[in-house]
């Protein structure tokens, strides 16, 4: 048995020669696919960009605002309405309104007085700047397309006019 005992480190090194030989270039391999295969995503992400319907900066920073400033929350997500009888849907006002009359519901409310148990549309002109209001009424004569960076939170349904 002596004698063996030190064919036994050669074996081991032979082993771990083959190990490492192997070990390398699969490693390199991997690595090379791993990357080549993010390089693939991030070109597919960009070109996606790039494909996507372009939106006026306008219109997209009305959409948020749309979302921000609480407007989707009574008129619905991209003004569909469905959240209270009382508020009506915005999806006809860019035919049947003209940009200075939306400013001016905008910027100064409307049916406050009619009926105070009854939601009503906010005065907004002290609350959100002039280019806001613009981008708004940008916005709703684009006839409230989909922004997707704006989803608004879901509307919750079915909890009472104090929503
Ligand atoms: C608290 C709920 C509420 C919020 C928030 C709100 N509105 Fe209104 N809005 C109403 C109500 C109610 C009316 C209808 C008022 C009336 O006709 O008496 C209305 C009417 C309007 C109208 C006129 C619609 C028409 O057919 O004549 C426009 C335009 C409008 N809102 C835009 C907005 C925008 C833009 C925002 C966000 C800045 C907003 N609203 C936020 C409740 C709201």
């Amino acid at each position: 048995m002596p004698e063996r005992s030190p064919s036994t480190p050669v074996f081991e090194g032979v082993m771990w020669l083959l190990f490492v030989a192997l070990l390398v270039p699969a490693g390199v391999v991997g690595w090379v696919i791993g990357h080549s295969g993010k390089s693939t995503h991030a070109a597919g992400a960009v070109s996606s960009t790039a494909t996507a319907p372009a939106v006026d900066p306008s219109v997209a920073s009305g959409a948020h605002i749309f979302v921000q400033f609480a407007c989707a929350q009574c008129h619905g997500p991209q003004g569909h309405g469905g959240v209270s009888p009382y508020v009506p849907a915005l999806t006809k006002v860019a035919t049947t309104l003209q940009p200075a009359e939306l400013r001016t519901i905008i910027n100064h409310g409307l049916g406050e007085s009619a009926n105070p148990t009854r939601p009503f549309m906010p005065v907004w002109g002290q609350v959100i700047s002039e280019t806001q209001v613009n981008d708004l009424v940008s916005y709703i004569r684009a006839g409230l397309p989909a922004v997707p960076t704006a989803e608004p939170p879901t509307v919750p349904t079915n909890q009472g006019l104090a929503v």
